[in-house]
């Protein structure tokens, strides 16, 4: 493992090479615009000590009904050990898309099938009965398209939204976030109402095994190779991180404590809710949150996942371009539309090298654009890099927070979602930044949530499989 300053060192080489830290083809007025963008270690350092005292007050019996991160229980007290062995289903819930796998779990690798379910808008803003029913139809139908029909397999749901966990099969859904809002399941528990889907259908028998965050999953799945991981990370449609807290810490858990350590799930996409991010919050950010579907909620979250950096990119632009210092200040009817700015253009841009702009003019095309410069390419892989950076660069004070707490000499952070793995730079920005944040005393590496197929798309839900038959072998429950 590479010490601090070794990590630092590669990093300023490699980083260095591949982007143009100073700028200077990038036109003045544009950086005068995007400055406020651009975190400095202080500022950075003020976001970690606010996120600590949040935690401590989610993880306070007495304050934490107040606290904007809560830390939810998992009930997850064992790694896995890497000896894991068999047959599992698992289902991802928590984005548009969601995913079914049957796993088997062998030495050391995985082999599985699996199907991705498209989630349409229609369900994700409907009732409750119609999303679980539609989750156990698609369960059926792969179940049947797998020959598996007659066999009772364990489940591990990965349920991606802030739950209060009651065990680890029980947990009650406390608000949705990322864009869902079906009626009728806030305040229920989420793995009855699949169960009681399953039941109306009675045609597959399943046992949920247990209920998980992707934190959670990412952080086991990990675990399972490398048993110094003690950190889990997504930062993909949503942004959120567990952790290994010392079981006495945990005052809201009230079972056996003769286990050292409780997975917290600290859902602290929420962090700023009472204001504690204001004081670096950019206009374009209160924009967005105030257009969302949440207003309020998840500051923290937007300022960093997928769902909102592409949204917060095309405000910029529109601002720019209204500022009559891009695109000759004519907009196109797209760049005028919500949402219409995908995050993966953020990363498409910045993935090509710098002075190319075959996919700047690609997104551009896409957006009727076609009007704009070689100065305006220029300018929107600036702003582009100004917003992943500062997503990065928030993610590293997290999981820097996360790693002083701990104070454990060497940690390995389980990493994933979509835009850890599809931009360019998203890691080498956090190794460089969790290297400046860290205490002096402390390693860390990240590693990349895999599969071990080589099928990135199934690997998030792979890793619930891992916890169903984790939970199997530790607490036998099926
Ligand atoms: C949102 C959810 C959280 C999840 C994260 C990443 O923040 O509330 O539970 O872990 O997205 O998917």
């Amino acid at each position: 493992m590479l010490s601090t300053a070794e990590m630092f060192g590669t990093f300023c080489q490699c980083y260095c090479n591949i982007i143009d830290c100073t700028h200077q083809d990038v036109s003045p007025k544009i950086r005068e615009q995007c400055k406020d963008l651009l975190l400095s270690d202080e500022q950075l350092r003020e976001v970690m000590a606010k996120l600590l005292e949040a935690i401590k007050k989610g993880l306070g019996k007495n304050t934490h009904k107040d606290a904007t991160v809560k830390c939810w229980t998992t009930y997850v007290q064992d790694l896995p050990n890497g000896k894991e062995r068999g047959k599992f289903l698992a289902l991802d819930l928590g984005g548009t898309n969601f995913r079914v796998l049957v796993i088997h779990l062998d030495e050391s690798h995985f082999d599985m099938q699996s199907k991705i379910y498209a989630i349409p808008e229609d369900i994700m803003t409907g009732s409750g009965t119609k999303l679980f029913d539609h989750i156990a139809e698609c369960m059926a139908n792969f179940m049947s398209e797998n020959d598996m029909k007659n066999e009772r397999l364990p489940l591990g749901f990965t349920f991606s939204f802030p739950l209060e966990q009651i065990g680890l099969t029980k947990g009650i859904l406390k608000t949705w976030t990322k864009g869902f809002s079906c009626s009728g399941v806030v305040g229920g528990d989420v793995v009855k109402m699949l169960e009681d889907a399953i039941r109306r259908r009675g045609d597959i028998e399943i046992e949920v095994c247990g209920i998980l965050n992707d934190t959670t999953g990412t952080l086991m799945s990990c675990a399972w190779k490398n048993q110094n991981c003690r950190v889990g990370v997504i930062v993909g449609t949503g942004c959120n991180a567990c952790y290994t807290e010392k079981v006495e810490n945990v005052e809201l858990y009230s079972g056996d404590k003769s286990k050292p350590l409780m997975v917290v799930n600290t859902e602290w996409g929420a962090f700023g809710e009472k204001g504690e991010l204001d004081f670096m919050l950019t206009e374009f950010d209160k924009e967005m949150d105030q257009a969302s579907i949440n207003p309020g909620k998840q500051i923290f979250e937007k300022m960093i996942s997928g769902m909102y950096m592409g949204e917060l990119v095309r405000l910029i632009l529109l601002k720019l371009t209204k500022d009559n210092i891009l695109f000759g200040g004519k907009p196109s009817e797209a760049l005028l539309t919500k949402w219409r700015f995908k995050t993966k253009y953020v990363s498409e841009i910045e993935s090509e090298k710098k002075g190319v702009h075959t996919a700047c003019r690609t997104v551009l095309q896409k957006l009727s654009l076609t009007h704009a410069s070689d100065q305006d390419c220029i300018n929107i892989r600036y702003v582009c890099e100004c917003v992943s950076r500062r997503a990065a660069h928030l993610v590293s004070a997290g999981v820097a927070t996360l790693l002083n707490r701990m104070n454990i000499p060497s940690v390995t952070v389980g990493v994933d979602g979509s835009v850890y793995r599809f931009h360019p730079f998203f890691h080498d920005l956090m190794m460089e930044k969790i290297a400046q944040l860290v205490n002096k005393n402390l390693k860390c590496s990240l590693m990349l949530s895999e599969d071990g197929s080589g099928r990135e798309d199934a690997s998030v839900a792979a890793v619930s499989a891992v916890f169903a038959y984790h939970l199997n072998v530790a607490y036998g429950c099926v």
